[in-house]
């Protein structure tokens, strides 16, 4: 009998941890994720699904977010929005009020009823995709129901907070055959792009090390992070789920921003992959006393004073089968300006951000003439393609906040289900990255012990064709609406 992914867990007695490490040591000593003994079932790396005239969607999770994903899709061509829910009704009647206002041609219905509405959407023949935005420990088990009903599935980062969910991620969408989709910092636009586009031609050389980073001070602005507002269900900035993920975890929990680029520059799952890693974390020096303030304040942190919060700064370090490294850190309660995708480094020069700067020899970094010069010359067709777009579609669509404004990466996901093309980051791009977070966890409880990555594409990343096609051999012609 060929043992299943899944059966094997049953048999091993495994399902039911989070993390499912191995204790077998490899060749190198690291520690094994298990990912070895199942073969993919469908390669859904270059899967075309058929094409969507019209992409119908469903939103689950209307909150800071999600009110942004609204805004943002409902603006693209061939959308049209079916569905809005969350059990907080005036998150739903906001959104409602807004598209009234401004796109009246999407008329969808409410689901407030309470925390199991997401199925009803899900249970809908009208719908083509749900775009997830709710809490990270719904991501996963929302998009495997909703793939099981025939849906395609857009989340905010992650796909999932243990490896057993990512797994599940990956195996619901290679047996449903519908895509998974993960939102994050990518290569679809800005200067991302550009350096994506001098890495493939061959400005840097061999790349040989990579950084980025999740730096976003979450803490400091009691203001905007921590006063509770009674006109919003008494909600605070930094999010009260999110709170709750940041107290007895310890890793990095949001690799996704700073990976995503830097995944599709070193050609992850489509040409290398990743090895091992480490992860070490320093201690808390400010989320404790941050709670001891609050607490003085107002009642609602009392119950937080004392607890053991993740460090203030993690720092991950993997290595690629091509041998190439990446680093990672995650700090998001110190005072700094943040960091995402950072630096990417090869044999012939060296990209860094924050200032933005390349150099090509020990001498320093080109003057900014040069540069700017270089960013012109490399800035891609999608870039050229999408700027066009929204030249072409009225001002709006340029302005206000950054979560309402239409992204590339939102307008190349429509446009690749409308033109019935494989998705630039597929299913296992958003396992890979999301499984950082456990993988950091459990190398940091362990004194940076390393562990090896589970290969989510199980050996498919060596023949798998590349994905990102910034040059947009196909498609790129749905608008701004
Ligand atoms: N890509 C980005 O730039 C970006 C930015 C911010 C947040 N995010 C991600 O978006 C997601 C949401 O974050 P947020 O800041 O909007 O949080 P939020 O708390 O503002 O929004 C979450 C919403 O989910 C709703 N919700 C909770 N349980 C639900 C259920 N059972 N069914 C339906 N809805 C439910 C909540 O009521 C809330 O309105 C997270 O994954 C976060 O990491 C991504």
């Amino acid at each position: 009998m060929k043992i299943s992914r899944k059966n094997f867990l049953r048999l091993s007695g495994l399902a039911s941890l989070g993390m499912m490490m191995g204790s077998s040591k490899s060749k190198s000593g690291s520690n094994t994720a298990i990912s070895r003994p199942f073969s993919q079932q469908f390669n859904m790396h270059g899967y075309a699904a058929p094409k969507l005239d019209a992409v119908r969607i469903g939103f689950i999770g209307i909150g800071d977010r999600g009110t942004g994903n609204v805004a943002r899709y409902a603006s693209i061509e061939g959308v049209e929005v079916k569905a809005l829910c969350d059990p907080v009704a005036s998150r739903v009647d906001a959104s409602l009020s807004f598209l009234k206002r401004d796109l009246p041609r999407h008329k969808p219905d409410s689901y407030t009823k309470g925390p199991d509405d997401w199925r009803q959407v899900c249970d809908r023949s009208d719908i083509d995709m749900v775009v997830i935005a709710t809490p990270w420990h719904l991501h996963a088990r929302i998009a495997v129901y909703a793939m099981e009903q025939g849906k395609h599935v857009y989340t905010d980062l992650p796909v999932g907070i243990t490896l057993e969910e990512c797994w599940q991620v990956v195996e619901t969408s290679e047996r449903t055959r519908r895509h998974v989709y993960m939102d994050c910092s990518n290569c679809h636009g800005g200067i991302s792009a550009v350096i994506l586009n001098m890495v493939r031609q061959g400005y840097f050389g061999d790349i040989i090390h990579a950084e980025g980073h999740y730096i976003h001070d979450r803490i400091y602005n009691n203001q905007s992070r921590w006063y509770r507002n009674p006109e919003n269900n008494y909600f605070f900035g930094y999010r009260p789920w999110r709170l709750q993920e940041n107290v007895n975890r310890n890793g990095n929990l949001y690799p996704g921003h700073g990976l995503g680029p830097l995944s599709q520059m070193l050609d992850l799952n489509y040409g290398d992959q990743m090895d091992y890693m480490v992860s070490i974390s320093g201690n808390d020096f400010s989320m404790g006393d941050k709670m001891r303030e609050m607490a003085e304040i107002d009642d609602y942190y009392r119950p937080y004073v004392g607890l053991k919060f993740r460090g203030n700064m993690n720092t991950t370090i993997i290595r690629t089968h091509r041998g190439r490294t990446i680093m990672l850190q995650h700090d998001i309660s110190s005072p700094r300006p943040g960091h995402r995708f950072e630096l990417i480094s090869g044999s012939k020069g060296i990209y860094r951000a924050q200032p933005s700067r390349i150099a090509t020899s020990e001498h320093g970094w080109l003057p900014q003439e040069e540069y700017d010069a270089l960013v012109e010359k490399y800035t891609p067709e999608i870039t050229k393609r999408f700027t066009g777009k929204v030249n072409q579609a009225d001002s709006r669509r340029t302005t206000g906040g950054s979560y309402s404004r239409v992204s590339p990466a939102d307008w190349r996901l429509i446009d690749c289900l409308r033109n019935g093309l494989p998705l630039e980051v597929d299913v296992y791009d958003g396992a890979l990255w999301s499984s950082i977070s456990p993988l950091s966890e459990w190398s940091v409880a362990r004194e940076g012990t390393s562990v090896k990555v589970p290969d989510f594409t199980r050996g498919a990343w060596r023949t798998n064709k590349r994905g990102m096609d910034i040059s947009l051999r196909e498609g790129g012609s749905t608008n701004l609406v």
